[in-house]
């Protein structure tokens, strides 16, 4: 098998390939009463009033420090989300201060890979939204693609190339520009932050595909020719639906691996669940002062 070719793909987070899109036969967002575990946790939030909601993506659950819960439920018992299905996503809503400020916390979301279909997966922004949120933080691990992205490094997303559908390619090919549902202003929060802390946060274009499988080769070599710096699965409809009902977006991702082709090692779920563990402290100081900072 020729390298890049579809037969040496690497095994994604999934152990096999969910059509995405699909829903399968779990059950999903049935209209009926609100869940009392959802009315009780939906009553703390309101008490603690938070402006800013973060979504802690694949692995990243540990970048909490200085976070101190107050409440917390399970997605399953949320209208509009459903558990999680992938190792290392969780699958809780909390909300509590973070370094002092209040903040509404998803440890884990859902993805298109999963089986999930769009609107669960952006039924985070929308419970955030309802809960009073006005601005959201996504996180998510992905791939680096610009040489100066390795494990450990985090990027800020500036802006993304949604591969999402049967014609994205197309589109994308034809020089389409990378959508920007992405605040300026928080960028800038957060890069004013790392260079106080003597760091730089590097800003980049992230390609969002469908999963489940990592890419290959060849597709990476196509999205940095397309100005991709880093690849993953997630956060693109998040963030479109976020900026759509006028929430403040910025996003950050977390690089848990070199991109298909550029590693010397092959890729898996294991090693990005890994590696995601090099940025907790800084990831999670960076979501520390940003969210105090705008409370
Ligand atoms: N590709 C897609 N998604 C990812 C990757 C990757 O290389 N790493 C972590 N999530």
């Amino acid at each position: 098998m020729k390298p890049g070719s579809a037969g040496d793909r690497p095994r994604g987070p999934t152990e096999t390939a969910v059509k995405p899109g699909f829903a399968g036969d779990r059950p999903r967002e049935q209209p009926g009463p609100v869940m009392p575990a959802f009315a009780d946790f939906a009553r703390a939030a309101r008490d603690l009033a938070p402006r800013t909601a973060v979504v802690l993506g694949s692995g990243l659950a540990g970048s909490t420090c200085a976070f101190t819960e107050r409440a917390s439920v399970d997605f399953g018992d949320v209208p509009g989300l459903a558990p999680p299905t992938v190792q290392g996503h969780g699958g809780r809503l909390t909300v509590g201060e973070w370094a002092g400020a209040p903040a509404l916390l998803f440890l884990g979301r859902l993805h298109f890979y999963e089986g999930h279909p769009r609107s669960a997966v952006t039924g985070t922004v929308r419970t955030a939204a309802e809960l009073g949120a006005t601005r959201i933080v996504l996180t998510n691990a992905a791939g680096g693609i610009n040489p100066a992205l390795g494990p450990g490094g985090l990027m800020a997303i500036r802006g993304h190339l949604k591969l999402l559908g049967s014609t994205a390619w197309r589109a994308i090919a034809a020089g389409a520009a990378p959508s920007q549902p992405y605040s300026a202003r928080l960028l800038e929060v957060m890069r004013a932050h790392e260079r106080a802390a003597g760091r730089e946060l590097l800003a980049g274009v992230y390609a969002a595909l469908t999963g489940p499988s990592y890419e290959t080769p060849a597709e990476i070599r196509a999205l940095a020719t397309c100005g991709a710096d880093a690849v993953g699965m997630s956060t693109a409809l998040e963030a479109e639906e976020a900026a759509r009902l006028g929430l403040e977006v910025a996003a950050i991702s977390c690089i848990t691996n070199k991109a298909a082709g550029l590693g010397d090692a092959a890729l898996d779920h294991a090693e990005v669940l890994v590696n995601a563990k090099l940025a907790f402290d800084r990831m999670g100081e960076l979501l520390a002062r940003l969210v105090a900072s705008v409370a």
